[in-house]
């Protein structure tokens, strides 16, 4: 278990002082002025060699993203934009950082605008967060005042940063719609190339990171990248915070080792699993949008981008929904494809039209009122949309329908025995009353 030491988010449970005054008795803010005295490069460099990778959900190595960005203004002004959306279903350890450890992700700011050669960030707050913002605003409001922010500031570097909220919806939370809302339009994702580091906000050179990954930055620095990839199995570094949520005794989000083992996880931070282990149905172990794992398969499961990958799922944004026996699983995955159809965003063919089809089918087999032969048309649905859209809302709708279907199809399968052997004598009773 990850000693309490080496946690990166001190005040994650908003236990502790959240001010600025706070913050700096636990560390923050230490050293920033000389860690921008050494210049982008061995920011950049030091972040590429802690491993760190993005916390978002796709996992893409963060120094090498901020690399992409040209190292000399063209005329155009640089932009950082932090990703704090949050709204894929089971996440919520971004928000956390928002209204418990404010600090963390505008200290972060800087350092990566500074590496990126940015004046300013922006940070685009879900729509429902509202304490979230109001915190991440009183503590930049604190920076302004103490000279931490803005022109001709403490640090030698000047940077305003904005917080911008949402209006609630998931598809926003894709980087090129959430810049797309930005600049005041509606939220619909932008084909790509041209990727943000080249035109992004207001056709800017852009980075657009998650919330974790700009908040781990600055502790990266000050204990080194050696000591960031002393935690985890290479090419899956780090400390990660765990959302986890569902059928276990204690949900929490709790920070931990990247590659902690499935069973650790649940039984030190989450009092275990709700009636026991052998009472584990399934795992989604990634956010919603990633493949369910049979518990059987999860509890030794090594939580990392590789481990889970090996089981035909993701770590995505490490939003651990845990489901017991009671659960109906068809019903749930169900639950998840009618979120996907309402928040398709309609652009695209395959998921505008796709979604809504696999929710409907998906309705009829939570009742189990459809034919077997379906199970494998829903499938082949799944493909088409899979890899075919301009986001990646469109896979996020497949792959959870895809692991039902790969570990649950005897569930579905009996579904429609049940409901055709009711229907039979429900019809053969009919006949006999004539
Ligand atoms: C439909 C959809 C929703 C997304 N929602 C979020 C989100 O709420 N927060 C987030 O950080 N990334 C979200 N992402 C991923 C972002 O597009 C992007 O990859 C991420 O912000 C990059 O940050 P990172 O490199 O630090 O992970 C979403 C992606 C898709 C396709
Ligand atoms: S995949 Fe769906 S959400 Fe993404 S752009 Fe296409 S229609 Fe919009």
């Amino acid at each position: 278990m990850l000693r309490d030491e080496d946690r990166i988010f001190t005040n994650i449970y908003g236990l502790k002082d959240k001010s600025l005054r706070g913050a700096m008795a636990r560390g923050h803010w230490d050293g920033t002025k000389q860690f921008l005295e050494k210049g982008r490069d061995w920011i950049i460099n030091e972040v590429k060699a802690s491993g760190l990778r993005g916390r978002g959900g796709a996992g893409f190595p963060t120094g090498l993203k901020w690399s992409f960005m040209p190292k000399e203004s063209d005329g155009r002004p640089h932009y950082l934009v932090v990703n704090a959306d949050e709204s894929e279903p089971g996440t919520c350890k971004d928000r956390d950082i928002m209204r418990h450890d404010p600090h963390t992700l505008i200290e972060g700011c800087v350092i990566a605008s500074f590496a990126m050669g940015a004046h300013a960030a922006y940070i685009y707050v879900r729509g429902e967060f509202i304490r979230e913002r109001e915190a991440l605003q009183a503590a930049i409001d604190e920076c302004y005042e103490y000279g931490l922010l803005g022109r001709n500031n403490k640090l030698g570097y000047d940077i305003d940063i904005y917080v911008h909220h949402g209006a609630g919806a998931y598809i926003c939370g894709e980087e090129t719609a959430l810049l797309e809302s930005l600049e005041g339009k509606k939220g619909q994702p932008r084909l790509k190339p041209p990727f943000p580091a080249n035109m992004g906000l207001y056709g800017c050179p852009t980075t657009v990171n998650n919330v974790e990954s700009i908040a781990v930055t600055p502790t990266i620095l000050r204990r080194g990248a050696g000591w960031y990839t002393s935690f985890g199995r290479p090419n899956n570094h780090g400390t990660k915070l765990y959302s986890v949520s569902g059928h276990v005794n204690r949900p929490c989000t709790v920070e931990d080792a990247m590659s902690i083992p499935f069973h650790e996880l649940i039984e030190k931070h989450c009092g275990g699993i709700r009636g026991g282990w052998d009472n584990l149905l399934a795992v989604i172990p990634g956010g919603s949008s990633v493949p369910c794992v049979p518990g059987a398969q999860m509890k030794d499961a090594i939580m990392d981008y590789d481990g889970l990958r090996e089981l035909g799922s993701g770590l995505g944004t490490a939003a651990v929904i845990v489901m017991d026996k009671s659960t109906d699983i068809i019903k749930a995955i169900w639950r998840l494809s009618a979120f996907y159809k309402h928040e398709s965003c309609g652009q695209c063919t395959p998921c505008r039209e796709g979604t809504g089809w696999m929710m409907r089918v998906m309705e009829r087999m939570v009742q189990g009122r459809a034919q077997k032969r379906e199970i494998d048309m829903l499938f082949d649905v799944t493909k088409q949309v899979e890899g075919h859209t301009i986001c990646a809302l469109g896979d996020a709708a497949a792959w959870p329908i895809q692991g039902l279907i790969k570990h649950f199809r005897p569930e579905m399968e009996k579904r429609i025995d049940e409901y055709t052997r009711n229907a039979t004598s429900h019809g053969a009773v009919l006949e006999a009353a004539e």
